[in-house]
Order: structure tokens, then sequence, then C-alpha cells
């Protein structure tokens, strides 16, 4: 069954602990964290502080994406504050493959994500240790984009790999994922969907997720 995880982004953040345990009430498996840094995105969001007081509202695992320059530098402030995953850009990481070292060493899982322009197959020899991958699906930087299409090839390769190989590796999608596109995302391999302004501007959050798998399970 797909995994759900809102991305508190599209959140109130004057009553964050209220919305991400309604996140939770509502069914969510994952809360989805976007750490911004107005470097590797255009966009400044929220960093450690904010993450420690997320996880004391949390009982689901905190899946933190960090889009910024130098990750290596903050894995440990966000281990500390409470991710149970970190997921770092290729894009952001130099050394890559220590990056997803440090993040394990932490007792943590390590995921990578691709921007949209980035192809799977710079993944290929980093892929047997990562716990997850993130696709982007928009451009990373803000909520309420559109989904970007091409985004489906890339998850349907990256599943091909995956299953070829035996990786451990889940697929996660970020970006323009709603009700109506989902079935479409998990079809293609997703295993884990984040959704932002499609959950949290929804009038009843139970009910999104509920539609949610009902698209997913034909
Ligand atoms: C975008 C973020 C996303 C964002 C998704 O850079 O990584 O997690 O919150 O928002 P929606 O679902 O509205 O596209
Ligand atoms: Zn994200």
């Amino acid at each position: 069954m797909v995994k759900i995880a809102p991305s508190i982004l599209s959140a109130d953040f004057a009553r964050l602990g209220e919305d991400v345990q309604a996140a939770e009430k509502a069914g969510a498996d994952l809360i989805h964290v976007d750490v911004m840094d107005g470097h590797f995105v255009p966009n400044i969001t929220i960093g450690p502080p904010v993450v420690k007081a997320v996880k004391k509202a949390a009982s689901i695992p905190l899946d933190v994406h960090l889009m910024i320059e130098n990750p290596d530098k903050y894995i440990k402030d966000f281990v500390q504050s409470g991710a149970d995953i970190i997921t770092v850009h290729e894009e952001a990481s130099t050394h890559l493959h220590r990056t997803v070292q440090n993040i394990r060493e932490c007792g943590v899982r390590a995921a990578v994500s691709l921007n949209p322009a980035t192809p799977v197959s710079n993944l290929e020899l980093i892929l047997p240790y990562v716990d997850m991958v993130l696709i982007m699906s928009v451009n990373p930087g803000f909520g309420g984009q559109t989904f970007i299409p091409e985004a489906l090839d890339k998850i349907r390769d990256l599943k091909n790999i995956i299953t070829k190989n035996n990786y451990q590796a889940e697929i996660e999608v970020d970006g323009g994922v709603k009700v109506d596109n989902v079935a479409d995302v998990v079809n293609a391999g997703a295993d884990i969907v984040v959704m932002g302004s499609a959950f949290y501007n929804s009038s009843d959050y139970s009910e999104t997720v509920k539609k949610v798998r009902e698209r997913c399970r034909g």
C-alpha cells in the first residue's frame, strides 16, 4: 500500500503541532519536512529547532528533505533534532557516497533526491547504499507547483533498476502530487508520495487520505 507523506510546507506554521497531529490522525505514514537554505533553492524555510518541535508533536517518522548546500555540515543537527530519514540532493553533494555513509552512521535512514533535469543514471553507483530515492516531480523550492510528467518515466526506469538488482531502496515522489494524478505516480513505481498543497489545502484530511488509497487500489 502506498505511503503518504504530507509536507508541512503547506501547513499553518502558526499551528504546526496541531497540523502535524491532524495529518497523523488522518492516516499519514510520514511527516515530510522541507528544509531550504536560500542557496540550493531560492526559498528559505526551517531548520533544526523547528524539526525538534515537530518531533515532539509527531509519533510517525520525520522524513527530512534537505534542499541545502553543504548537507554534511548539518546532518548531525537534523538527526539530533529527530529526523528519521534524511534526504540529500545528488546535485548538492560532491562526495555523495561519504554523505550517505555519514547519514547512516548517525543511525537514520539515508536517501538521495534527483532534480527534474538529473538523470536516474547518476545514481547507479550509490543505489545499493540508500534506503530511499526521492524523485522530484517539480523544481524544488516551492509548494503548489505543477507535476512535470516526464517524472513518470524516471520513476519507471528507477523501479526497473531496483527490481532487477534486488536493491532495497524505496521510491518517493515529491511535487505536484494530487488525488487526480496519484494513481499514475504509484503505477509507475512510487512507494511513498509527498503531498503538500493537495493535502493541507483540502478541507478534510482523512477524506484526502481515503481518496488517495482508493485511487491507488486498482
Ligand atoms: C518542493 C518541496 C515539496 C513541496 C511539495 O520543493 O520539496 O515537498 O512541499 O508541495 P506540493 O505537493 O504542493 O507540490
Ligand atoms: Zn520535499
